[in-house]
Formats: structure tokens, sequence, C-alpha cells
């Protein structure tokens, strides 16, 4: 197979490259990326001469269509994918989630080319805490700029399925963790804080949910929806991991042998979503896909091994990172 993987250089695209390279030595890959701050070609490194780089933008009809015209299929991870950064200026987001899918869908049309768009849990807004967890059937309900351009993009994809018979199929995941990510996200975040000795940053008071799922099992899931996933449908991802962000940053903490309390509350986030939870039944009944990282802690400690052992790829970033917040308003709370 002849594959195009949008956003490959950045955190989940960088590590299907590496899965897919390692695992079907049968698929072509070529990635498209723009390496915005968010891409990384260091994060190709390893796999630098088993695939083709392209450096460019997913806005770019014609770049996409000449790309497109050559694979069998497109995997379409790249995004702004921020929602700090959609809060400080959505421009980008609806350019790149909107006006990007709007592209790489006419280029698939164009050429009929098969077409697996990868998105988020956030498209269904949040939940309660005693509410079900998000099923395909769940309405939209965006909160963020970020999450709302996802649901646009989301909806060009179903709209060119029906429309114009595109072979697509979708997946809305929940929140990924693993090697490559960027140190603006919450775990890598915090890693790199307690790697310089710097207290964890915890939004508000944390009673916040996220539901984590490592990345290679996201990429997993993936692979089984291009290889057996039905055209058309959309395919929710989660490896029932609720956890509320204090509890992971305690968790955190002990992994340093930290006290579990030396972290400091920040500024919340506005409009923060509350709970995200994935019901996967039928990514796990139909496909039979399985979670392999069923241990978060265990996950955990790989993941700051990992960021303790590869310095060098995070280092450049976290600086400018920590600017970014200081210079978006954040503050340390005295008391929540
Ligand atoms: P990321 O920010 O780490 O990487 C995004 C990549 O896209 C970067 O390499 C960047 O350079 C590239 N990119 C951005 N704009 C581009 C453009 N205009 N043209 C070409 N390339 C461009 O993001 P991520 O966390 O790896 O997320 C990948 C996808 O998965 C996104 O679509 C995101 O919405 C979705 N998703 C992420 C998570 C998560 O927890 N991180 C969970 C569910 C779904
Ligand atoms: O649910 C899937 C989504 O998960 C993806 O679509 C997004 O691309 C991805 O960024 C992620 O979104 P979140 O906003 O949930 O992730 P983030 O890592 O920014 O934050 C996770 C939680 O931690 C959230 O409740 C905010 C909080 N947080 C974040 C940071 C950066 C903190 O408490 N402190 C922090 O320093």
């Amino acid at each position: 197979m002849r594959l195009l993987v949008t956003g490959g250089a950045g955190f989940i695209g960088a590590n299907f490259v590496h899965q897919t390279v390692a695992e079907r030595p049968d698929t072509t890959v070529t990635v498209l990326d723009a390496l915005t701050y968010a891409g990384n070609k260091a994060s190709l490194e390893s796999v630098a001469g088993r695939i083709d780089f392209v450096h460019g933008d997913i806005a770019d009809l014609d770049l996409v269509d000449e790309l497109v015209s050559g694979v069998d299929a497109v995997v379409h991870f790249a995004a702004e994918s921020h929602n700090d950064n959609s809060l400080t200026e959505p421009w980008p987001f609806v350019q790149t989630n909107i006006v990007g899918t709007y592209a790489l869908l006419q280029a698939v049309r164009r050429h009929d080319v098969r077409y697996h768009h990868v998105s988020t849990d956030e498209v269904y807004g949040d939940l309660t805490a005693d509410e079900p967890a998000f099923t395909e059937r769940t309405p939209y309900n965006p909160s963020s700029p970020y999450s709302a351009t996802k649901a646009s993009s989301d909806l060009l994809v179903r709209a060119w399925a029906r429309s114009f018979g595109v072979r697509a199929t979708l997946s809305n995941c929940s929140n990924n963790y693993g090697p490559y990510q960027h140190v603006e996200k919450f775990i890598p975040r915090q890693i790199t804080n307690l790697i310089d000795g710097v207290r964890p940053r915890l939004y508000g008071a944390g009673h916040q949910i996220r539901d984590w799922i490592h990345v290679d099992d996201h990429n997993r899931a993936v692979w089984d929806i291009l290889d057996r996933g039905r055209v058309g449908q959309t395919y929710l991802i989660g490896a029932n991991g609720e956890l509320d962000n204090k509890t992971v940053v305690r968790m955190l903490l002990e992994a340093f042998d930290r006290d579990p309390d030396d972290f400091d509350h920040v500024t919340d986030r506005p409009g923060h979503d509350q709970r995200y939870a994935i019901d996967a039944t039928l990514l796990r009944t139909e496909l039979g896909w399985e979670p392999r990282y069923a241990d978060f802690r265990a996950g955990l400690a790989a993941t700051i091994q990992w960021y303790r052992d590869n310095e060098s790829w995070w280092r450049p970033d976290k600086a400018a990172t920590e600017r970014a917040y200081a210079a978006a308003g954040e503050q340390t709370l005295g008391s929540v």
C-alpha cells in the first residue's frame, strides 16, 4: 500500500510512521508536514531512509492533489492541536483544520483514494461525572475553537462521503500520551518541569477528567480501521483510562520520588471541558481491537524514561513554551 500521512512529524503521526515502518514493511510512506512549531523532523530521524518526507501545507491544493494522485490511501493527522493556543489565536485552527481538510477531501474525491480522518473526542463537548461515555451516536457539541474546527472538519468528511462517495472512515480518540509529544501538553509539560526541578502546574483545582490512552494503542486502532473498517463509519477510540488531572500530577510526582502534593495550582483554562470518556464498544466488537497498554502507571513510567533519555529532542522547545504560557497570563494561584 502507498500511504500519505499528513502531520507525520507531529506526536501521533510520528508514532504512526514508526509503527508502520516497523510492522508493515509492504507499506510505502510519504509524510506531508508543514513543520509548524509542533512538527519536528527529528521525530522521524530513525526512519528517515525508509520514508519520503515532503515539507508542505495541507491547504496547498496543487501540492495535495499531486501527492494524493500517487497513493492508495491518506491518513490525515495534521492539525493545530492545542486548546490553549486556540484560545490565544484561533485563525491557524480555522485554516489548517477546516481549509486543510477541505483540500485533502477534494483531492481524494478527484482521485478516488481511500481516506482516514483522525479526530478527537472533544467534538462531543464535555460530560458531567455521571453521564454515560461518548458513543458514535453522541451529538456534536464542541466547546473551544480547537474542538469546533475539528468538529467542522469531521462534518466536511461526512458530507464528502455521502454527497460524493468518498471512501472515508473517521476516528475520534481520547487523550494520548507517549513519546514525541510536544512539551506544551499536560503530561510532557509536567515531566519536563520535574526533570528541571520545577513544580508541576495544575489548571484550577485539577478536577477535570481525561480518558488516557497510549499513542501506540491509538495507532493500532487506526490501522484496524484502515484494514477492516466500514467506509462511511465513525469509530471511537479509548482505553477506559479515566483519571482526574490532580491524580495524574500526583502519580508523576510519585514517579519522581517527590511529595505528591508538591505542585502549583495555576490559572484555569477558560471554558475548560470537565470530563471526556469514550465507549469503544464498536471498535472492540466489530474490529476486535484491544489496548495493549492496560496499566497507565507503567505506560507513564516508560514515557518519563523516554523524556529522560531524549532531552535533546524536547529541550529546544521548553523555554519558549513556558514563556508562551506566561505571556498568555498563566499565574500561580494562592489557593483554590
Ligand atoms: P501535533 O500538534 O503534535 O502535530 C500536528 C502536526 O501537524 C505537526 O507535525 C505539524 O507540523 C503538522 N501541521 C500543522 N499544520 C499543518 C499544515 N497546515 N499542513 C501540514 N502539516 C501541518 O498533534 P497530535 O497531538 O499529534 O494530533 C494529531 C491528530 O490527532 C490531530 O488531528 C488531533 O486533532 C488528533 N487527536 C489528538 C489527540 C491527542 O491527545 N494529542 C487525541 C485525539 C485526536
Ligand atoms: O481529548 C483529546 C484531546 O486531548 C486532543 O484532541 C487534543 O489535541 C489534545 O491536546 C488533548 O486536549 P486537552 O486539552 O485535554 O489536553 P492538554 O494536554 O492540553 O490538557 C490535559 C488536561 O490537563 C486539561 O484538562 C488541561 C490540564 N492541564 C494542561 C496543561 C498544559 C493542566 O492542568 N496543566 C497544564 O500545564
